[in-house]
C-alpha cells in the first residue's frame, strides 16, 4: 500500500487511466511534467516520474525503484505475476534473465534476418498490388505473428491469432484496479490455460526459445512456474509491443509526407524513423515500481514503500530533453529513447523487434513513393501499451 504523502509533494487528481486520458495521454504528461519531479496521483494512491531527467536514472536504480513487489499498478497482478521475470530484482533476476538472453542474443536473432527481409519483401509487393491496406493487419502483425511466434515456439494451430488479444488483456490487468482490470481477467485465464496445455516441452517447436526455457528447467536454473512465467512474458511482451511499434511509425510516416520523402532518398533514415516512432508512441506507456527507501528528488520526498508510475511515454515527450517533442522528425535519431526501457530489466527483445521493423520499413522505402493515410486510425484504450487497431493506408 502506498503512503500517502506529507509535505511538499505535488499532487494531482487526474484520471490518467480512464478511457479519454488513455486515447490522448500526451496533454496530461505534459501537465504532469510541469507539476515537479514526482507527483502523488491522489485518484489511484499512486506516485509518479514523469520528467526525462528522473525516469532515466528510476529505471537503472533498481535497489532503490524495485521491481521485486511487482511492476503493475494493482496488488491483485502482482501476485498473479509472481515468478514473472518482470517483478524480480538481482540476483534472482540474473538467472531467469540469463534464459532470455541466451535465446534472444542478436547473434542467434540475426540468423533470421534473411527470412525477415525476404518476407518483408514479399509482403510490401503484395501490398502494392493491392494499394490501399490496413496498416495494423496487413503491415505490422505480419512478421510478428509469422516469426517471432515460430522462434517462440507456439504450435501453429488457430489459437494462434488469440495470443494477441489475450496479451493486450494481460496488460490491460496490470493497470490500476477498475473496469478496465477487472473485465480483462478472462483473457489473463485464457493466456494461462493455452500457456499450461500449448506451451509444454513436448508441444513447443523443436529449436525454439520456449525450449531454451525448459531446458533451463532440466538444468534448475529456474523453476516449472518461472518457466511459464517466462512463456507467458514471451506472449505479452513479444508481438504485441513490437506490433504498436512498427503500426505507430507506419501512421507517423503517413502523416508526415515530408519525413517519408527524407527515409525513401535515404532509406538509412530507417533506424532513425524507427526509434522516433517509439519515442513519440511508446508502445510500453508505463511499468511501476516501489521504493525502497525514501528517495528524494530536487525538494520532493517520495517515501518508502511507495509504488511509483515510470512512465517512459511522458518521459519519451519531456521537452526539457528533446527539443519540439511533439514534432516527428526521422533525422533525430533518439537512440536514448527509454521507449525499451533500461537498467537491469531493458528489453532483451530490442534487437529482434528493431530487425523486424526495418525489414519492413526498407521494403516500403525501396518500393513505395507516397504513403498516406487512406481514413482515420481507430484504437481502444489500454492501460499499459499504445498501439492502434486499424490504420487505412494507401501506397503509390
Ligand atoms: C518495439 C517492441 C518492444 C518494446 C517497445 C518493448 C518494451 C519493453 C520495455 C519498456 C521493457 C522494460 C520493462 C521494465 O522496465 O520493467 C521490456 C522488457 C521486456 N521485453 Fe520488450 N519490448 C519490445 C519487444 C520485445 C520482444 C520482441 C520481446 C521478446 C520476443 C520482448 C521481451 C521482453 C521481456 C521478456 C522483458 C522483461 C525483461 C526483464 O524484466 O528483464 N520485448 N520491453
Amino acid at each position: 500500500m502506498t503512503t500517502a504523502p506529507s509535505g511538499l509533494v505535488p499532487k494531482s487528481d487526474v484520471e490518467l487511466f480512464s478511457t479519454a486520458t488513455l486515447m490522448d495521454p500526451y496533454p496530461h504528461y505534459a501537465a504532469l511534467r510541469g507539476l515537479g519531479p514526482a507527483v502523488y496521483l491522489t485518484r489511484y494512491d499512486l506516485y509518479g516520474l514523469f520528467r526525462y531527467e528522473h525516469v532515466r536514472p528510476a529505471l537503472v536504480d533498481w535497489e532503490r525503484f524495485s521491481s521485486a513487489e511487482g511492476v503493475a499498478m494493482n496488488p491483485r497482478t502482482n501476485e498473479l505475476m509472481d515468478g514473472s521475470i518482470l517483478g524480480m530484482d538481482p540476483p534472482r533476476h540474473k538467472a531467469v534473465r540469463k534464459v532470455f538472453d541466451e535465446a534472444l542474443r542478436p547473434k542467434y536473432v540475426r540468423q533470421v534476418a534473411g527470412d525477415l527481409a525476404h518476407l518483408a519483401g514479399k509482403l510490401v509487393d503484395d501490398l502494392v498490388r493491392r494499394g490501399q491496406f490496413d496498416g495494423v493487419r496487413d503491415f505490422a502483425r505480419k512478421l510478428p505473428v509469422d516469426i517471432v511466434l515460430d522462434l517462440i515456439g507456439f504450435p501453429r494451430d488457430d489459437q494462434r491469432e488469440e495470443i494477441l488479444d489475450w496479451a493486450l488483456g494481460a496488460f490491460n490487468f496490470m493497470g490500476p484496479a477498475g473496469d478496465f482490470q477487472a473485465s480483462s481477467l478472462p483473457d489473463v485465464q485464457d493466456l494461462m490455460q493455452y500457456l499450461t496445455t500449448k506451451a509444454t516441452p513436448g508441444k513447443l517447436l523443436p529449436g525454439s526459445f520456449g525450449q531454451i526455457v525448459w531446458a533451463a528447467v532440466e538444468r534448475g536454473e529456474i523453476t516449472e512456474s518461472e518457466a511459464l512465467m517466462t512463456m507467458s512474458a514471451y506472449a505479452c511482451a513479444g508481438v504485441d509491443t513490437t506490433i504498436a511499434g512498427i503500426s505507430s511509425t507506419l501512421w507517423l510516416l503517413a502523416r508526415n509526407p515530408d519525413q517519408w520523402s527524407d527515409v525513401r532518398r535515404d532509406p538509412e533514415a530507417v533506424p532513425g524513423a524507427f526509434l522516433e516512432g517509439l519515442r513519440m508512441e511508446a508502445p510500453v506507456q508505463s511499468f511501476a515500481r516501489v521504493t525502497t527507501c525514501d528517495v528524494e528528488l530536487d525538494d520532493v520526498t517520495i517515501p518508502a514503500g511507495a509504488r511509483v508510475v515510470l512512465s517512459y511515454g511522458s518521459a519519451n515527450r519531456d521537452e526539457r530533453h528533446y527539443p519540439a517533442p511533439d514534432c516527428f522528425r526521422v533525422r533525430r535519431n533518439p537512440s536514448d529513447t527509454v521507449a525499451f526501457g533500461l537498467g537491469v530489466h531493458n528489453c532483451p527483445g530490442r534487437a529482434l523487434a528493431t530487425m523486424e521493423a526495418h525489414a519492413l520499413f526498407r521494403a516500403l522505402a525501396e518500393r513505395v513513393e507516397r504513403l498516406e493515410l487512406a481514413g482515420e486510425p481507430t484504437r481502444s484504450p489500454n492501460s499499459i501499451t499504445r498501439g492502434l487497431d486499424t490504420l487505412p493506408v494507401r501506397v503509390a
